[in-house]
C-alpha cells in the first residue's frame, strides 16, 4: 500500500435516545482499527462518528424522561463521548445534526435539492415505525409487525414534500453494479441489487408537518426535514460542509462507510441519490458489518436487550474490551456473544497468549543480563542483507514480511478480524519457538547462540506490538516500552521502514513489569 493517501472512515451517527451499547461500539471501534491503521502507514487520515438527534422516536425518548430534546441528547451525548475516550476512540471529529453549522448547511443542501426539482409537494400515505424512523411495506412486517422493533407501525398520511428518489434507480444500480460504488461484503451487494430489482426506488416524503423536534425547511418553515435526509447530510458537515454543492470538502469522499445490514437499505438508495442531486461524487466503499446478537436476539435501544460497553471495560480492561470485540465474529457476520466466550477467550489469547509471551520473552532477556549474557555481547545486529547471511537459518526473518504484507491487505480489505488473527499466529509461533530453544536452558549452559535466538524472539516481539498498535494501543505501548524503546518516537517512524527485521538495537534493555493480562478466575 503507498502511503500519503487520504483516508476518511465514518460510522453511523447513532440515535441519541440511550447510552451507547456494544453494536455502535462495535462499528466504532472499527473505524478506530482502521483509522490507527492508516494513520500508521502515514495516510491523511479523517475519522468521523457523532449522533443523530432529531425526530419522533428522539422526541418521545426525552418526554418520557420529562426534558426537553435538547437537554435530554445533551446529556446522552456527553455520555456517548466519555465511553468513546474510555475505549481510546481516536475520532477526529464528532457530529451532532443539533450543531448549529449542521443545521445551517442541511437547509441549504435541501434548498438546494428544491430549487432544482428533487424534491416537490405531495402527500404521503403509509405505514410508519417510529422505532425505525422510517417508511413500512406490507412486505417488510412479520404478522403485522416491524421485525426489528416487535411493534406495529402506526398508520400515516400527510401532507408533504417529497424526494424524486426513483429519478435515481437506474443510474445507482448501474453504479453498484458496476463497484463504482462499491458494497462489501459481496453478499451484501447483491441483497442491495435484487431489492433495486424486485422492489425498486419509490420517491419518498422528506418532510414531516407533525414532528416538531427537527429542522426546518427554509422554504415552508411549516415542515420539518425528513430525519434521515437531514442526518445522512452528517457525513458532510462533520467535515466542515457549509451546504455548497461546488464547494466539497477536500476529505470527501468517504474511503470507507461502516454500518451494520439494519440500516444497509437506506444508505444504498437515499444518501447516494442525495449526493447524486446534488452533483456530488458518492463514497467509495461501503462496508457492511453483522449483529452481534445475545441468546439469538438483536441487540437494541427499542427492545432493551442492551449490554453496556462500560461492563466489558470494567472486567476485560480497554485492551481487553477491543481485542474480545474485534476477535468476536468475521468482520461482515453475525456474530453469537456471551460473558463465558468472552471469560474463556480473555484468558486463552490475552492472559496465556499475548499476556504470557510479553512476560516470558521480557524475563528472560533480563535474565540474560543479569548472568552477563547480554545481547550486545553475543550478537551483530542482522541489519543488512550480508549480515543475515552470515547469521544463517538461525536468523527468523523469513515469514516477518509475508505476515506483514497479510496484515496490510487484511485491513485494506476491511477483514480487521483476518488482520488480528495474523498477528495472534505470529504470537503463537513466538511461543513455539520459545519453547522448541528453551533460551533459559541456553541461558545456563552459556550456549553462545543465545542471543541470537533472543534477539530473534525480542525483535519479533517489536513487530508484534507495531502489528497490536491499532488493535490494543496500551499494550502495545507497554510491550515497546518494555523492549527498551521509546513507544512515541517507535510509532510516529514510517512504517515501511520501520517494518524491517533487524532494526532492534542489539544493546537494548528489557524492562520487566506487571502482568498484562491477569488470568480471570472463571470457575
Ligand atoms: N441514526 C441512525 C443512523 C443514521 S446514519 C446517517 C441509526 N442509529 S442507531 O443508533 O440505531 O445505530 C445503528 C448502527 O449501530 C448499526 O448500523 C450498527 O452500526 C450499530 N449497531 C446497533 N446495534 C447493533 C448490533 N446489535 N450489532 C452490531 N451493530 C449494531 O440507525
Amino acid at each position: 500500500m503507498s502511503s500519503k493517501n487520504k483516508f476518511y472512515v465514518v460510522t453511523p451517527i447513532y440515535y441519541a435516545n440511550a447510552d451507547p451499547h456494544i453494536g455502535s461500539t462495535y462499528t466504532t471501534l472499527a473505524a478506530d482499527v482502521l483509522a490507527r491503521f492508516h494513520r500508521m502507514v502515514g495516510d491523511k487520515t479523517f475519522f468521523l462518528t457523532g449522533t443523530d438527534e432529531h425526530g419522533a422516536k428522539i422526541a418521545e425518548y426525552a418526554k418520557r424522561a420529562g426534558k426537553s430534546p435538547q437537554e435530554f441528547t445533551d446529556e446522552l451525548v456527553a455520555k456517548f463521548e466519555l465511553v468513546w475516550d474510555n475505549l481510546a476512540i481516536t475520532n477526529d471529529g464528532f457530529i451532532r445534526t443539533t450543531d448549529k453549522r449542521h443545521i445551517k448547511a442541511s437547509q441549504k443542501a435541501l434548498q438546494h435539492l428544491y430549487d432544482k426539482g428533487f424534491i416537490y409537494k405531495g402527500e404521503y400515505k403509509g405505514l410508519y415505525c417510529v422505532g425505525c424512523e422510517q417508511y413500512k411495506t406490507e412486505k417488510d412486517l412479520v404478522d403485522g409487525k416491524c421485525p426489528d422493533h416487535g411493534t406495529e407501525p402506526e398508520e400515516m398520511k400527510e401532507d408533504c414534500y417529497m424526494f424524486k428518489l426513483s429519478a435515481f434507480q437506474d443510474e445507482l444500480l448501474k453504479k453498484i453494479e458496476g463497484d463504482e460504488f462499491k458494497i462489501r461484503p459481496k453478499t451484501r451487494k447483491n441483497e442491495v441489487l435484487s431489492f433495486y430489482k424486485n422492489n425498486g426506488l419509490a420517491d419518498i416524503a422528506c418532510s414531516r408537518k407533525n414532528i416538531k423536534w427537527g429542522i426546518e425547511l427554509p422554504w415552508d418553515r411549516e415542515h420539518t426535514a425528513y430525519v434521515w435526509m437531514e442526518a445522512f447530510l452528517n457525513y458532510l458537515t462533520g467535515i466542515g460542509w457549509t451546504g455548497d454543492p461546488k464547494k466539497v470538502p477536500e476529505m470527501w469522499p468517504a474511503d470507507v462507510q461502516l454500518m451494520a445490514k439494519d440500516i444497509l437499505r437506506v444508505h444504498a438508495s437515499i444518501w447516494p441519490a442525495m449526493l447524486l442531486a446534488l452533483e456530488i461524487p458518492l463514497p467509495k466503499k461501503y462496508f457492511v458489518h453483522g449483529y452481534f446478537l445475545v441468546d439469538g436476539q438483536k441487540m437494541s435501544k427499542s427492545i432493551g436487550n442492551v449490554i453496556a460497553p462500560g461492563d466489558l471495560v470494567q472486567k476485560y480492561g480497554v485492551d481487553g474490551t477491543r481485542y474480545l470485540l474485534m476477535s468476536a465474529a468475521t468482520f461482515g457476520r453475525d456474530g453469537d456473544i456471551s460473558w463465558e466466550k468472552f471469560n474463556e477467550k480473555f484468558n486463552a489469547d490475552l492472559a496465556n497468549g499475548i499476556g504470557n509471551l510479553v512476560a516470558r520473552s521480557i524475563t528472560l532477556a533480563d535474565k540474560m543480563r543479569l548472568a552477563g549474557l547480554s545481547i550486545p555481547v553475543c550478537v551483530e545486529r542482522p541489519d543488512t542483507e550480508e549480515k543475515l547471511k552470515k547469521w544463517g537459518g538461525r536468523i527468523l526473518n523469513k515469514d516477518i514480511n509475508k505476515n506483514w504484507k497479510d496484515y496490510k491487505n487484511h485491513m485494506k480489505n476491511i477483514e480487521i478480524d483476518k488482520a488480528l488473527e495474523v498477528v495472534m499466529n505470529e504470537q503463537k509461533y513466538l511461543d513455539g519457538y520459545i519453547t522448541e530453544h528453551q533460551p533459559w536452558v541456553m541461558i545456563k549452559e552459556g550456549n553462545k547462540d543465545t542471543g541470537i535466538i533472543m534477539y530473534n524472539i525480542l525483535e519479533r516481539l517489536r513487530h508484534v506490538a507495531l502489528m497490536l498498535f491499532p488493535f490494543m494501543p496500551e499494550v502495545s505501548e507497554k510491550i515497546i516500552t518494555r523492549l527498551g524503546l521509546d513507544f512515541h518516537e517507535e510509532i510516529s517512524k514510517n512504517l515501511e521502514d520501520n517494518i524491517k527485521f533487524g532494526l532492534l538495537k542489539s544493546d537494548t534493555k528489557a524492562q520487566p513489569g506487571d502482568s498484562l493480562f491477569p488470568r480471570l478466575d472463571t470457575i
